[in-house]
């Protein structure tokens, strides 16, 4: 006897009609039909249930800040900086607290479990890492929280920036960040990465770099981060986020960079939404996209995750914690919009952001945990268009949020009375 079992539900990789048995907070059978009883039955009528999502990039300590102290009027990457750089000073533990925990419900509500927030080490005072290590314990029953010591002003470039980075190590944060592109010179970023590994090595940490956050074609941080990569041996523990450069780069120089990049088993995590905010602001027409080459470095068998890096503040206004969302841009912007390439971006929501996080258990086999989430929609591909409800979510086997099928109600004769957007338009099969 399953203490749950989930009725007839389809699975990411095409399965369908699937009944899923949970014991003890883990996946105990994957079959077409179950036969035995279970505590709880859920009816999953016909729709997708994924493991659930991963945002391996996100900033939690802004997060809920938007229009504090006041709106980024020019949109930019840059006044986002120095908006947050006037915030920053002004931030308390409890305030800190509170937004993130409150991000979190969201979060949950969208079947989001598995989050990777960015802390700001640059304020020496380290309120955001205290609020966020208490954030991440207060948590822990139902999101997976990691977290980076960040230095947002730069590890050399800000007076206390390595010193303030080692102090939130010690104090629990887990990753070692960096910025090597906001850094004073090409040769300062170079050697922050070259120091950041070095400490990521000795303490036996990950490490995860906004790197190359830029439309510079000259830009040569990426380059950099997987040669200290392989010459620390942190082969498959490293992140290389946003990687924009890429896009405006010589493609005879990413021949040779993206192999780099694999012989150094370097994850990529671009954030398509900010990217496509953010990017090409110098630019008149045409104006770059700035999203690294996805589909390019997907081919060379290089694991890429999708990152939502901001849900309303001093960077971008907008965000619902939704990684669908996150997908549904990247399906544009990396114009990856066939059945097969849709699959590969919905991949890189759930499986392969599980393995840049290094989260253990996780995915749809027997013997994972049972952290599951069913959408109202029928497949990944119909998931990616409708962003669909989240109808239930699971954690350890238990279900944490329920939200209400939207179904429309109409009203015109000799029409349907109710229409389900995510069945009552499946395209031919
Ligand atoms: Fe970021």
């Amino acid at each position: 006897m399953f203490d749950t079992i989930i009725r007839n539900a389809n699975l990411p990789d095409g399965r369908k009609g699937i009944d899923i048995g949970i014991t003890a907070g883990k996946i105990a059978a994957v079959e077409a039909t179950l036969p035995t009883e279970a505590g709880e039955v859920i009816d999953a009528t016909g729709r997708l249930l994924s493991p659930t999502f991963c945002d391996p990039h996100f900033h939690m300590d802004a997060t809920l800040s938007l229009g504090l102290p006041r709106m980024n009027v020019s949109g930019t990457l840059l006044e986002g900086i120095a908006l947050w750089g006037e915030l920053r000073p002004t931030l308390t533990k409890e305030a800190l607290v509170e937004r993130a925990l409150r991000y979190c419900d969201l979060a949950v509500s969208q079947g989001l479990l598995h989050i990777r927030s960015h802390v700001d080490t640059s304020d020496p005072r380290l309120v955001t890492a205290e609020a966020l290590l208490e954030v991440r314990d207060l948590v822990k029953d139902y999101i997976d929280l990691q977290l980076v010591a960040f230095p947002q002003d730069g590890y050399y470039r800000a007076a206390d920036g390595a010193k303030s980075l080692e102090r939130a190590l010690d104090m629990g944060v887990e990753i070692v960040g960096g910025i090597p592109h906001f850094e004073r010179t090409m040769e300062d970023g170079r050697r922050s990465l070259e120091a950041l590994c070095r400490i990521a090595a000795d303490r036996g940490l990950m490490v995860d770099i906004h790197c190359d956050e830029t439309d510079d074609p000259m830009s040569r941080h990426v380059e950099t981060l997987a040669a200290e990569t392989v010459r620390h041996g942190l082969q498959g523990r490293v992140n290389g986020s946003h990687l924009t450069s890429m896009h405006s780069m010589d493609n005879y120089y990413v021949s040779k960079l993206i192999p780099l990049m694999a012989e150094a088993g370097m994850n990529a995590t671009p954030n398509p939404l900010i990217n496509i905010m953010l990017q090409g602001r110098h630019d008149t027409f045409p104006k770059r996209r700035g999203l690294t080459r996805v589909r390019e470095l997907m081919a060379a068998g290089i694991n890429v995750s999708l990152g939502q890096d901001c849900t309303m503040d001093p960077w971008y206004s907008m965000g619902s914690a939704d990684m669908i969302e996150v997908a549904h841009m990247a399906v544009h912007v990396a114009q990856m919009g066939s059945v097969a390439e849709k699959g590969q971006i919905f991949d890189a929501i759930t499986v392969n952001s599980a393995r840049t996080m290094g989260l253990e258990g996780y995915g749809l086999a027997v013997g994972c945990k049972a952290n599951l989430v069913i959408l109202q929609a029928a497949d990944v591909t119909e998931a990616i268009r409708l962003k669909p409800v989240r109808l239930y979510v699971l954690r350890d086997g238990r279900v944490i949020s329920r939200t209400a099928p939207r179904l429309a109600q109409l009203s015109l004769t000799g029409r349907p009375g109710q229409i389900d957007p995510g069945l009552d338009y499946l395209p031919p099969a």
